[in-house]
């Protein structure tokens, strides 16, 4: 996938001049990344950029979306532009002038270099504009395509989405007659298969969603209630999401144990087939195992190995993520059983991946991470892992491989990611890690 394309603001900038996308460049320079807020009044825009003119501060990116506190006359908008330090005073007096608010986004000293990523939980509501298709743009071989109801369904969805900030209620949904009886040809086909072709943390789960969560032929479920749910068992929650994510980006929010989820559901006219994810997949696929513990874990380390890489370990990551959260199998009792999400939402593929037709490697991140694989028929090649935890270890192995010139860990107390890279976050690892052991010496004194 290619990264998001620059987009021109959609505010009234005052006259027909486009905002300026200048390449980064100048020595001796610092990227700075901030956010100021406009009333939506014609020339605020033009006004506000002024001093980044002035000042001769090159911009490399620029992004704007309705306020949260006001949307329908307030724009938010992100900068991240190269500034040198002695004139980044000057340029945010100037900028405060012109705006209602203005925050710095923080970076630390020497991470100039490394890609952008979410340092909070709240820092993912800026992938909801950042996404490569949005809501009713779909393809022509779409099975929607032509259906002009659908396609403003699924905008509807997307504005949901688009407009969702974190700490917010998923909005409820009123799924249609229609949307209702594509959702139960696929759930009862696939409870048909899942005693015999699921893995055991999927089997052990699915009954608890059927009853904590509405998980019923006649009940597509809403995922505010999955969400709550989800955050009961392993703290991973769901987000909707507008469109499609860039990897980098839904990987980074697997870090925070956040899944960007599908509310929409794929068109009637083909139950069985869908080119991109929909609720069906989402709920039935990937819910199930976001709800183990161990499972949950090896998802958010994908995530954690994300922050900050190289674009073509992101690739990778990327890549392993398809070959076991979406298509995995795993060996349970010296059978082969599926635990991918796109295996266990697909009946057609649920059956054939356990058949003798594909090809089945033993999962080995090194190798596996260059796999080729085709998007839209059934795998001719999946990977097998011993477990959850086998499949941790060597993911972490490989996350190791990955250059950066720091270490992540997810804080949840604070629901951000930590950076380890000093002397100073090292001794709070430690003290910590600490902590922790502490906790075990008087477990194991009392089990004694
Ligand atoms: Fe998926």
């Amino acid at each position: 996938m290619d990264p998001p394309a620059q987009k021109k603001s959609k505010m009234d900038t005052g006259d027909d001049s486009y905002i300026p996308v200048p390449a980064p460049s100048a020595e001796n320079s610092s990227n700075l990344s901030l956010m100021f807020s406009l009333r939506e009044e014609k020339g605020s825009l033009l006004n506000a950029l002024k001093p980044f003119q002035k000042l001769g501060i090159n911009m490399k990116h620029l992004e704007s979306r309705p306020s949260k506190t006001n949307p329908g006359s307030e724009y938010d908008f992100y900068v991240d532009c190269v500034c040198p330090p002695e004139i980044k005073e000057e340029l945010l007096s100037s900028l405060k002038s012109h705006s209602l608010s203005v925050n710095v986004l923080s970076r630390d000293p020497g991470m100039d270099e490394v890609p952008w990523f979410p340092r909070k939980i709240s820092d993912l509501d800026r992938f909801a504009n950042q996404v490569l298709s949005y809501g009713a743009d779909l393809d022509s071989d779409h099975p929607g395509f032509t259906d002009e109801v659908y396609r403003a369904r699924r905008k509807q969805f997307a504005d949901i989405a688009y407009l969702y900030k974190h700490g917010e209620p998923i909005p409820h949904v009123e799924y249609t007659d229609k949307e209702v009886n594509t959702w139960r040809t696929i759930f009862c086909e696939l409870i048909k298969l899942f005693p015999t072709h699921a893995c055991k943390e999927h089997n052990h789960v699915f009954p608890l969603l059927q009853e904590n969560c509405g998980f019923r032929e006649d009940n597509i479920p809403q995922l505010e209630e999955v969400s709550q749910y989800l955050q009961s068992c392993t703290g991973f929650r769901l987000r909707p999401v507008a469109g499609l994510l860039s990897s980098r980006d839904f990987l980074a929010g697997l870090a925070f144990r956040v899944f960007h989820s599908t509310q929409y559901i794929r068109h009637f006219s083909k139950p069985n087939y869908t080119p991109e994810p929909d609720v069906c997949h989402e709920l039935l696929g990937h819910v199930p195992l976001f709800c183990d513990p161990s499972f949950a874990q090896f998802s958010q380390e994908i995530g954690l190995a994300s922050l900050g890489a190289p674009e073509e370990y992101v690739q990778q990551l990327a890549t392993l993520y398809w070959f076991t959260i979406e298509f995995g199998l795993c060996k349970q009792n010296g059978q082969t059983k599926a635990y991918g999400a796109g295996l266990l939402s697909s009946f057609g593929e649920l059956e054939y991946c356990l058949s003798d037709k594909p090809d089945v490697r033993p999962l080995d991140p090194f190798k596996t991470s260059f796999q080729k694989y085709p998007i839209t028929e059934m795998q001719p090649v999946y990977f097998l892992a011993n477990s959850f935890e086998n499949a941790k270890q060597k993911l972490m192995e490989f996350a190791h491989t990955i250059p950066r010139p720091f270490s992540v860990r997810y804080n949840p107390y604070t629901q951000s990611v930590d950076i380890i890279k000093d002397k100073s976050s090292v001794q709070n690892l430690v003290s910590d890690i600490k902590y922790e052991v502490d906790i075990l010496q008087d477990a194991l004194r009392k089990l004694q």
